[in-house]
């Protein structure tokens, strides 16, 4: 298994090119198996999770064609750095969606939506537990009973189906979830009649599926806010859609250059899509600059501790958060970190311990002292954004650390040894861990 080396207390400097977002990319190709025509989309990321996505829609029927890098992007939009994926679903092959890819990534289970839609038929697995909680699936399950699917729960699958077409639907979220609101938002583009959700996320990524699908002939209004109407037709057709930049890897890379009190570009994004995290950033000194497509992150010393509480968008992002209290174990005073969108994401506390910082934890709050100097340390990386912020401790923290189970950090952040020696960073890949 790799691990990941870091010679630290290097401050950054240089240019990263940002990707498109994984968690934009994934629904949207979900999306393509609503329509039988192909469905493009550009600016794609090279990540784990994708290819993880592709092998189940392709075990559902869907063909994939990709271009490299940069290549067939004659579009020429904003940022499109990365790869186009063209996915085409003349026939839909098979409907179920196997425990070990859902219990791999929690996202596939938004095929559910496009399934029963498209096919009238649908049987996911359960998800699971999961590093960072039960994750449970209640609510999209509950918005496609009142589309007028009826769902079973046997042997570990979710089996939902419908006789004809699904029924438009006022559907009121309790609870602000991105993914329910996606599947919702799927489903709806092809059902009879009206859909209102309310209560529905407002996450860029809902953004560009809801412009996805209406590229595609559905009719959707609202967008970004917290209330999506949807008039659903009767068939949606091929498009050609952008994934927008990823938010949380810019803000992992901000991040980068402010923990390491160096200067970093980031290239290729949008400061709208990250505006709590830089708001933060500057109240704890750091400075922000935007210029065009890029954003220019630095920081000296003297940074300020600075209380943070993750929230739905537009608030901050609870895949920033594990970033955000290493930086701040590196900042003068202390910081409040609260935890209000999953229970048990503090899994990356006793690692960051290990680097000397001092953070305790009472309930969802998390209370980090900053200190002095971090110093390297060999660490267990458990979930996606927690790996992360290893790797920005050991960037930070003198002497040597040793990232161990760094697969987490393919699903999300591609090439990112690369993308930080480029940078001055003294990181790289090896064997064993
Ligand atoms: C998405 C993101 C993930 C991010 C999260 C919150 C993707 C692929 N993943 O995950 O990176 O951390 O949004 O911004 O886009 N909940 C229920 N019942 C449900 C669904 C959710 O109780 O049926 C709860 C969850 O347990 C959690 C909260 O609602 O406490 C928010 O979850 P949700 O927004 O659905 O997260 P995901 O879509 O899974």
């Amino acid at each position: 298994m790799d691990a990941i080396r870091i010679q630290g207390g290097v401050p950054l400097n240089g240019t990263i090119v940002i990707g498109g977002a994984k968690n934009a990319a994934l629904p949207l190709m979900a999306a393509a198996m609503l329509t039988d025509e192909p469905l493009t989309l550009t600016n794609m990321p090279e990540l784990a999770d994708i290819a993880t996505m592709g092998n189940l829609l392709r075990q559902l029927g869907v063909r994939i064609d990709q271009s490299a890098l940069g290549a067939g992007d004659a579009s020429g939009e904003a940022g499109a750095t990365g790869r186009t994926m063209t996915l085409r679903t003349e026939k839909i092959a098979s409907i179920t969606a196997p425990y070990d890819l859902v219990r791999r990534m929690r996202a596939s289970v938004l095929v559910l939506g496009p399934l029963v839609a498209r096919h009238g038929e649908a049987k996911v697995s359960l998800p699971g537990g999961c590093a960072i909680g039960t994750r449970p699936v209640d609510l999209h399950l509950k918005a496609l009973e009142a589309l007028g699917a009826k769902i079973e729960l046997k042997q570990g699958y979710v089996h939902a189906t419908v006789a004809k077409r699904l029924k438009g639907a006022q559907i009121i979220f309790p609870k602000v979830t991105v993914g329910g609101t996606e599947n919702t938002l799927m489903a709806a583009s092809l059902a009879e009649g009206e859909t209102i959700i309310e209560n529905a996320a407002r996450e860029p990524e809902i953004g560009n599926l809801a412009d996805c699908l209406n590229a595609m002939g559905a009719n959707i209004t609202g967008i970004g806010s917290g209330t999506l109407r949807v008039k659903g037709v009767e068939r949606l057709h091929g498009a050609r859609v952008p994934v927008i930049p990823d938010r949380i890897e810019t803000g992992t890379y901000a991040v980068a250059a402010a923990i390491t009190r160096g200067s970093l570009t980031l290239k290729g994004t949008r400061y709208d899509l990250l505006k709590s995290v830089f708001d933060s950033m500057a109240s704890a000194g750091v400075e922000i600059t935007q210029q065009g497509d890029s954003i220019i992150v630095a920081a000296k010393n003297g940074l300020r501790g600075v209380d943070m509480m993750t929230e739905p968008y537009p608030g901050f992002p609870t895949d920033m958060q594990a970033q955000w209290m290493a930086l701040m174990a590196t900042a003068d005073g202390a910081s409040m970190i609260t935890e209000t969108i999953f229970e048990n994401r503090f899994m990356h506390v006793p690692e960051l311990t290990r680097f000397g910082a001092d953070v305790n934890v009472h309930g969802a709050s998390a209370i980090v002292r900053g200190t002095a100097k971090l110093s390297g340390a060999p660490v267990m990386a458990t979930d996606l954004r927690a790996s992360v912020s290893l790797v920005l401790a050991g960037l930070a923290a003198s002497g040597e650390t040793l990232v161990n189970r760094v697969y987490h950090l393919d699903r999300g952040y591609e090439r990112l040894e690369q993308k930080l020696q480029a940078c001055g960073a003294r990181i790289e890949r090896v064997g064993g861990g």
